[in-house]
């Protein structure tokens, strides 16, 4: 009797499957079986557990059968350093300082998905070295307005871009089992309000501009993980949306990885149950500063949840759900025995990420060869920036480094260069050099008042052939930073001002702008070179110095436009930013009525077109046709090139050969851009969308000749009334060119 009850308790009672076998441990299984195996030996308890955190960033696994904890980390752009288990406060561990990679706006500037795969394969191998099994990155929110704090975390405003770039970041990373937590799906395009705000936005804007480097990333790059963002869409939030995440993410698009929610982005049981989350983190927390000590059991998916079980009020169906996709990510990650071994701060790091701060640095301007700095120059630095760390702060993307570079270390270090360089301060931005309880060293406290500063750095401008000045914004609120957007488009801390009198006495400025996002520069006719130097991580210095000196030739591309003001950009011209609080100020409604016009897209538009939007949705402001000041795509070299259109093939997808020359004296890469549109722009499409980019490197004199192609899925549109993509035959116009700003098309019949 007692050896018939033992072997009846071996067996399950649903699927007749011996327990003993222990399938879910056996690598060689079928990954779904192992997932069955162990879901059916949990108990309610079990379950419940591993789909909730437990501390600030890990998820209990199951001891009993051997499944271990999950940890996670942020993300994006190296591995953040541990908290102490329930606080915010640093864990003060001493193996956690780590190689601080470019920010994204930097690498999808590098327009080389191969930057984006050295990039994964790096951070992953940080994350395996400090026991994480899930990166909180990549993001790819839309660059709508230059005022998100947050953009620096992105890669821009174009969803083609944005997309070819996530898939080699997710699959590098990946590729190492430490899966990618692709964030904020969707629609968080801004910071200020961002638990408040109820986006509203057409259904062909959502599929067109806002969710393709989502789909991009599940679809192509097979991302484990995906973030819900902090706001709503359709009054849902979108960590428990059924729009979002049960009808598109899961069932159109087949993802059967984790949806993991943003830190304090769940707000109730019942839509949590039901509306796809299956990983809750960060319950009454911002992910950032607030925090209620021990909430964990408390949590909508912890005991709510299962006493609403045990009640009757929903079956184990969702649960079980749930349950599968964590098991999936554990198999895929904390259970992979093929992983391998990790590194932190490896050479190769380092190298990783001097490259890719090199590829995506962009000269957006260079009269009379102003750069490379001459040898036996006398180089005068001016500016915070260039003496600031800037991979602390910024929230929950702030790094504990092994080391930074910064540029004027760079610079001074610079390898064979034979130019003297002097440093006048010139204005002072914010001299706190803490974030979350890492601190910098270094102090850089400043005691004069603006106008000595400038001062000084004036006289000293005065001796100097070249002045280079590192402005832009940093990493404290309300500047490139979590939590709030920027106030403003100018230049903070009185630069404006700066950057005008030096150029008084001196005509060889170069300002280095050190930003994520654009800003404007009223004085930019007046300078002759400007150069985008983003938030470069670790290797900052050295990079900006291997473009300045030209040991690397610039071949970086902005990937957004550079508008001259905020009025020029859609979202603002239509008066839609920030939104409109409703009642009982609770939530705020932003419509984005610029609609699928985002970026280039809205600069394209004729004059005509923007005066009947503006009419429409009733903006105060005047219409104008303004050019960017730097167009989506652009950036100079040291080097020039040709770009000539051989040939072109129309039929379902398109293709079009081009050679490229270069026609100068240095090695150098260019990225030639095809756009697509129709062939008598109606406004119901963009006159052009940028459909495929390569990035080609040629000695001088060399050519090469390379064939881009669209393909006719890439050229559908969403039809709102079908709801699916169709292509449109008719005719179209192809465009080449080196950014968005090009006149060299041609007419194509599309069947
Ligand atoms: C951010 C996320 C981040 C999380 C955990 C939140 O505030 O929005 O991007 O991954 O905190 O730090």
């Amino acid at each position: 009797m007692r050896g018939l009850l033992l072997t009846l308790s071996l067996f399950n009672p649903f699927t007749f499957l011996p327990l003993t076998a222990q399938v879910y441990l056996d690598e060689t299984q079928p990954l779904e079986q192992r997932v069955e195996d162990a879901l059916r030996r949990m108990t309610l308890d079990e379950k419940i557990a591993i789909i909730h955190a437990q501390s600030k960033f890990s998820a209990p696994g199951v001891k009993r059968l051997g499944i271990p904890d999950m940890w996670t980390d942020d993300g994006p752009h190296g591995v953040r350093p541990d908290v102490l288990w329930d606080e915010w406060e640093q864990a003060g561990q001493t193996n956690d300082s780590c190689v601080a990679f470019p920010a994204l706006t930097c690498l999808a500037a590098t327009w080389n998905p191969q930057m984006a795969r050295i990039y994964g394969e790096s951070l992953g191998e940080e994350a395996l070295y400090r026991g994480k099994a899930m990166i909180l990155g990549p993001g790819v929110n839309i660059n709508r307005t230059p005022l998100n704090g947050r953009n620096f975390e992105y890669m821009g405003e174009d969803p083609w871009l944005a997309s070819r770039m996530v898939v080699p970041y997710v699959q590098g990373l990946q590729s190492k089992g430490v899966a990618a937590c692709v964030k904020h799906y969707a629609l968080n395009n801004d910071e200020e309000y961002r638990h408040q705000v109820n986006v509203i936005v057409s259904d062909r804007a959502l599929r067109e501009i806002y969710l393709p480097a989502f789909e991009a990333a599940v679809k192509e790059g097979g991302a484990w993980a995906i973030m819900g963002a902090y706001n709503l869409y359709k009054n849902q939030h979108n960590c428990h949306n059924e729009i979002l995440l049960n009808r598109i993410l899961k069932q159109e698009w087949g993802f059967d990885g984790v949806v993991v929610s943003d830190w304090g982005g769940a707000h109730n049981t019942d839509e949590a149950v039901r509306n796809g989350l299956d990983l809750e983190f960060g319950t009454w927390t911002d992910g950032l500063t607030m925090g209620a000590t021990n909430a964990y059991d408390n949590y909508y998916l912890a005991l709510p949840y299962k006493k609403a079980i045990q009640e009757g009020r929903y079956t184990t169906k969702e649960l079980d759900e749930k349950v599968r996709r964590v098991l999936r990510l554990h198999f895929r990650t904390t259970m992979n025995r093929q992983r391998p071994y990790g590194f932190l701060c490896s050479e190769a790091h380092y190298d990783a990420a001097r490259k890719i701060a090199g590829e995506g640095i962009v000269l957006l301007k260079n009269e009379q060869h102003v750069l490379p700095i001459q040898q036996n120059a006398k180089v005068l630095v001016v500016g915070e920036n260039a003496i600031k760390m800037m991979t602390v702060g910024g929230g929950s993307s702030s790094l504990k480094v092994q080391h930074e570079v910064l540029p004027l270390d760079g610079l001074q270090s610079a390898p064979n260069s034979q130019f003297t360089i002097d440093y006048a301060r010139g204005y002072v931005g914010d001299t706190v050099q803490s974030y979350n309880g890492v601190t910098v060293g270094r102090s850089i406290a400043e005691s004069r008042t603006p106008a000595e500063l400038r001062a000084e750095a004036v006289e000293k401008a005065k001796q100097a052939d070249v002045v280079i000045v590192f402005g832009g914004l940093n990493k404290s609120d309300f500047q490139d930073c979590e939590g709030h957007d920027r106030r403003q488009y100018e230049l903070p801390y009185e630069q404006n001002e700066l950057v005008e009198a030096l150029a008084k006495v001196n005509k060889n400025i170069v300002f280095v702008n050190i930003s994520g996002n654009a800003v404007a520069m009223p004085w930019i006719d007046k300078v002759p070179a400007v150069v985008q130097g983003w938030f470069l991580g670790s290797e900052a210095g050295n990079a900006l110095a291997d473009v300045l000196t030209g040991r690397v030739n610039p071949s970086g591309k902005l990937p957004f436009t550079w508008f001259r003001q905020l009025s020029d950009v859609g979202a603002h011209s239509l008066n839609t930013y920030p939104g409109t609080w409703r009642e009982g100020h609770d939530v705020i409604d932003e419509e984005y009525k610029e609609d699928i016009f985002v970026g280039y897209r809205w600069a394209d538009l004729s004059a005509k077109r923007k005066k009947e939007m503006l009419t429409a949705h009733r903006s105060p402001l005047t219409a104008h046709r303004s050019t960017p000041l730097f167009p989506f795509g652009y950036g100079l070299s040291y080097t020039t090139f040709d770009v000539t259109v051989n040939g072109h093939e129309g039929g379902a997808d398109v293709s079009v050969t081009v050679t490229v020359k270069n026609t100068g004296k240095v090695a150098g890469a260019e990225t030639v851009q095809l756009y697509v549109g129709p062939d008598k722009p109606d406004n119901s499409r963009p006159v052009k969308e940028l459909k495929a980019f390569q990035k080609v490197w040629l000695e001088p004199g060399e050519s090469k000749t390379i064939t881009l192609t669209a393909s006719r899925q890439s050229l559908s549109v969403w039809d709102e009334a079908a709801g699916q993509w169709t292509f449109i035959p008719g005719t179209y116009r192809a465009y080449i060119g080196t950014s968005s700003n090009t006149n060299s098309s041609f007419k194509l019949n599309l069947l």
